[in-house]
């Protein structure tokens, strides 16, 4: 049985990530490591567990250490035998050939349901030699430095979010059939959010997915969240995470945007398994 000795934990940036190492997530761990973990995951909104070695059906087991299964959109990336895990390649193309490469541009996951997931789990299958870097802001951090007019302003604010925003720069590859019976048309969440498990308060923000602030004119609309985007993805807010071959790592949704970079070698594959969490309607 793995108990918190098994464990060593080191902080990763002043604000975001925690990495564990020295335990396996496929043999037993008590409620006092699974508690410890699931702490440092909420306080520290990316926990990094290196290391692993995983079947589709183990990593599943082992992400329920922190929540429940979430059933994610866009069926077309399920694995075919473990349909709750999704596969995250630079293998696809779009109709017209050219190269998808996932979850370029800062986002968070699955915005547009009406409960998005608390938490997406990646683990690193097949890496490229260098680069493919996932890099991470914190929404708590970069909340807490606005200037507090501007978080006067933005409180009360609610925004429209879609599966694709017309003001996307990145398209999405469309949601296959089944998917679209599924996926809502459109949801309106809190621009700010408070995080359930920790009462802190941060800018719940979706380039890829706000369409509308509600009540605002568009033009105005479009030129606040461009600055609150602007201001979030300042480097002081940034945890940049290189991956290694084995790496499980989750995040929390609630108060982190993400991005995935394109800048290696595209002959070489890269391939990661994707879990996602349930989590709360964003209050
Ligand atoms: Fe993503």
């Amino acid at each position: 049985m793995q108990t918190t000795g098994t464990a060593e934990f080191s902080q990763l940036s002043a604000h975001t990530g925690m990495e564990v190492t020295g335990i396996d997530l496929n043999r037993p761990i008590d409620a006092g490591l699974q508690a410890e973990l699931n702490r440092a995951f909420i306080e520290h909104s990316v926990l990094v567990v290196r290391g692993q070695s995983f079947t589709p059906g183990q990593m599943l087991a082992a992400v329920q250490l922190f929540g429940d299964l979430f059933v994610q959109h866009n069926t077309r990336f399920a694995l075919p035998e473990c349909p709750l895990i999704h596969y995250i390649s630079n293998q696809d193309k779009y109709p017209d050939g050219r190269r998808y490469i996932p979850g370029e541009g800062y986002h968070t996951d699955h915005s547009n349901d009406r409960m998005p997931p608390k938490a997406t789990v990646l683990h690193a299958v097949q890496l490229p030699d260098s680069g493919g870097d996932t890099q991470y802001v914190n929404m708590h951090a970069a909340y807490n430095g606005l200037p507090a007019e501007m978080r006067e302003r933005i409180d009360p604010l609610r925004a429209v979010h879609v599966y694709q925003s017309r003001h996307s720069a990145r398209k999405l590859l469309g949601l296959t059939e089944n998917a679209k019976d599924r996926v809502p048309d459109a949801v309106v969440h809190p621009l700010v959010r408070t995080h359930p498990q920790t009462g802190r308060r941060a800018i719940y923000l979706n380039p890829i997915r706000i369409d509308d602030i509600v009540g605002m004119e568009e033009a105005e609309a479009q030129a606040l969240l461009g600055q609150l985007l602007a201001h979030a993805t300042r480097p002081e807010y940034e945890y940049r995470h290189q991956w290694r071959p084995g790496d499980l790592v989750l995040w929390d949704n609630r108060c982190l945007l993400h991005k995935a970079n394109g800048d290696y070698d595209m002959r070489q594959k890269r391939y990661l398994y994707r879990v996602m969490l349930t989590g709360d309607v964003p209050v």
